[in-house]
């Protein structure tokens, strides 16, 4: 049977864009994986008109109802959803999800985990940390995540180098060029390995 994927995101929404692209471009058929909600937590953001141009439906759930989990935690039901995965994700994953998708929740750092992770520490923030402190490389964590931010169990990292005259916009694009290339392929892998 195919896993049904669900994205949490908060943003921009490219990546949540990519990993729907990505495996809609391998044909769903019956029994393939496949991306079926992405929920949002922001009314504002980007990502609900890039997943409506993809058809895939894209709900916003408001921050009273994150907070016990049990709205999303039933719409993730209905979905019938497998697997959760967080495309820049800015919130708090509630407990009750936590213990509800064990080992099947993952999220992407825009750094070399531990470095330049913890509350507060994401998108350009990271990037322009970066820059200041004078690093010669950069990358990306895919993790799986716990009650604690960017502390889960690191599943991979990718690198790529840092010069000393980049700005942090340089360093993000050649940080999401990595989330494009392997997020997708990741998470694909890792359906491929749960039951
Ligand atoms: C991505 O670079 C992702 O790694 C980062 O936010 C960006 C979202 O971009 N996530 C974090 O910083 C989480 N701590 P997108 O909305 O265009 O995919």
């Amino acid at each position: 049977m195919g896993k049904n994927v669900a994205i949490l995101a908060s943003g921009n929404g490219t990546n949540a864009e990519n990993i729907i692209r990505y495996f809609q471009k391998k044909e769903r058929k019956d029994g393939a994986d496949g991306v079926v909600l992405v929920v949002c937590n922001r009314q504002d953001a980007n990502v609900f008109k890039r997943a409506e141009n993809l058809h895939v439906p894209c709900i916003y759930i408001g921050k009273e109802k994150w907070a016990t989990g049990e709205e999303v935690l039933k719409l993730l039901a209905d979905y019938r959803v497998d697997f959760l995965v967080l495309a820049g994700f800015l919130a708090r994953v509630p407990d009750a999800l936590l213990q509800a998708y064990p080992q099947r929740i993952v999220n992407i750092h825009p750094s070399l985990l531990p470095k330049f992770g913890g509350k507060g520490m994401y998108g350009n923030r990271v990037h322009q940390a970066v820059v200041e402190a004078g690093e010669r490389e950069s990358g990306i964590t895919i993790q799986y995540i716990n009650e604690h931010y960017d502390e889960g169990d690191i599943i991979t990292q990718f690198r790529c180098p840092v010069f000393p005259e980049d700005t942090a916009e340089d360093v993000a694009a050649r940080v999401h060029a990595l989330e494009y290339e392997h997020y997708p392929q990741v998470i694909e892998r890792l359906l491929a390995g749960t039951d």
